[in-house]
């Protein structure tokens, strides 16, 4: 392929003004905007005014007079309207794991008769660890885990599970589930579902409401660009809300915390699922960051992350050093999140040749090389660039220098 043709495509990027919004370091590619969405300029700013201001200069006011009180809603509405979501179901609080606990206590309630939580095999391990833990608690006859590969969980659907707990993008493969045939099918043999979007927001269409899903939740941290740590999400369709509680019953889900009453009483939206004080920096960095999402459409973001892997693919393809390169993830674009997974027995070395070269990638245990293509900030001329410096550090195989297989604490 032409570079010029890289160059017309680029130029006719409706998303290519974006760039300008983040801080991309100079001399990077940046491929793991999947993993850490990078730093946007208004979340720096913000940053700077909570700490500056806010917290500096008007202490504790700032609950009141810049609102922080009700960030944990403000945010939870602005993520609503990336998922198809009534902005009334969505609140930002805690981490997906935390969030995961509560959903599934509440799910479980709400089917006293059944006690099987359905998932997936590779399914992102702390999902799985935390129906394990719930297990342990409220005992096996109330909590019990089953898991299939992807291919075995419409027929395990037959046996009636309490909840059907997915994710739609694979983390390894960002192979795509159908969230709305499998929670048609879950929902036909009385199944609740709980999806896990931290893969699928901000970078896929979604409808939560038209869908009829009962439970999600998602991380700040990836295409969000909410920081490191950004906290999470949760929606609860508003037909379960008046159904449940949530068993991490702290103050802030008190229908009135400034009453200090001795005695738990909820409030009837979705704040019930708050817990503990909101982090107020790290929310109102999120809160900033989502503001890249004002003038754009997830159905051109969409587009714009399948052109950009079909391009890294292409590319790919015309290369023969790169065959040894085993693709892992769905060939048709359609059939994947905005990630490419390919195996590869020096992954990891390669992985840190990369990033010495400048391109940042990265690794997934056992031997997985993953690149991902965030739509607001890269250009079709980063792809051509990353496979340029991809082939040449294969043809020389600098990757095998011992100092890139030092496997460093995170991966
Ligand atoms: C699909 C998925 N779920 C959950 C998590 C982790 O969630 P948290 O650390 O917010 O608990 C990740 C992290 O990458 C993830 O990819």
């Amino acid at each position: 392929m032409n570079k010029s043709i890289i160059t017309d495509m680029d130029a006719s990027d409706p998303l290519a003004k974006k760039r300008a919004d983040f801080e991309i370091p100079a001399g990077k590619i940046y491929l793991n905007g999947n993993s850490l969405g990078p730093l946007t300029r208004a979340a720096r700013a913000r940053a700077q005014e909570t700490i500056d201001q806010q917290w500096g200069q008007d202490l504790n006011a700032s609950w009141n007079r810049h609102h922080w009180i009700d960030l944990p809603l403000t945010t939870g509405a602005k993520i609503a309207a990336l998922m198809g979501a009534a902005p009334s179901q969505v609140v930002c609080c805690d981490s997906v794991s935390i969030n995961l606990f509560k959903l599934l206590s509440c799910a479980l309630q709400l089917q006293s008769d059944r006690s099987m939580v359905l998932s997936q095999r590779d399914n992102f391990p702390t999902d799985l660890y935390i129906v394990e833990g719930l297990s342990h608690l409220l005992g096996s006859s109330h909590c019990s885990l089953r898991l299939e590969d992807a291919g075995s969980l419409e027929p395990a659907l037959d046996s009636r599970p309490a909840v059907l707990l997915l994710s739609q993008v694979n983390f390894r493969s960002a192979e795509l589930h159908d969230i709305s045939r499998l929670t048609q099918l879950a929902h036909e043999n009385g199944t609740l579902v709980i999806w896990d979007l931290s893969h699928s927001v901000g970078v896929l269409p979604l409808e939560l409401d038209k869908w009829q899903v009962d439970f999600a939740v998602g991380c700040g941290y990836k295409y969000l660009n909410g920081g490191p740590g950004a906290p999470a999400f949760l929606y609860v369709a508003d037909r379960h809300l008046a159904n449940i509680s949530q068993p991490l019953s702290g103050w802030m889900g008190h229908r009135a915390p400034f009453d200090f009453q001795p005695s738990y009483d909820a409030c009837d939206g979705i704040d019930q699922f708050l817990c503990g004080t909101p982090p107020i920096i790290s929310m109102s960095v999120l809160d900033s960051a989502l503001e890249v999402f004002s003038d754009v459409s997830l159905a051109q973001l969409r587009a714009k992350s399948v052109q950009l892997g079909e391009l890294f693919l292409s590319l790919l393809g015309q290369n023969d050093s790169l065959a040894e390169l085993q693709l892992q993830s769905p060939e048709n674009g359609a059939n994947r999140g905005s990630q490419l997974a390919f195996a590869h027995p020096s992954a990891y070395a390669i992985s840190q040749a990369l990033s010495a070269a400048g391109v940042v990638a990265d690794f997934r245990s056992p031997d997985l090389l993953r690149f991902g293509f965030s739509p607001l900030f890269l250009s079709f001329a980063d792809v051509w660039e990353s496979i340029q410096i991809l082939v040449a550090i294969l043809a020389d195989e600098r990757y095998k220098d011992p100092a890139f297989k030092q496997r460093l604490k995170v991966t």
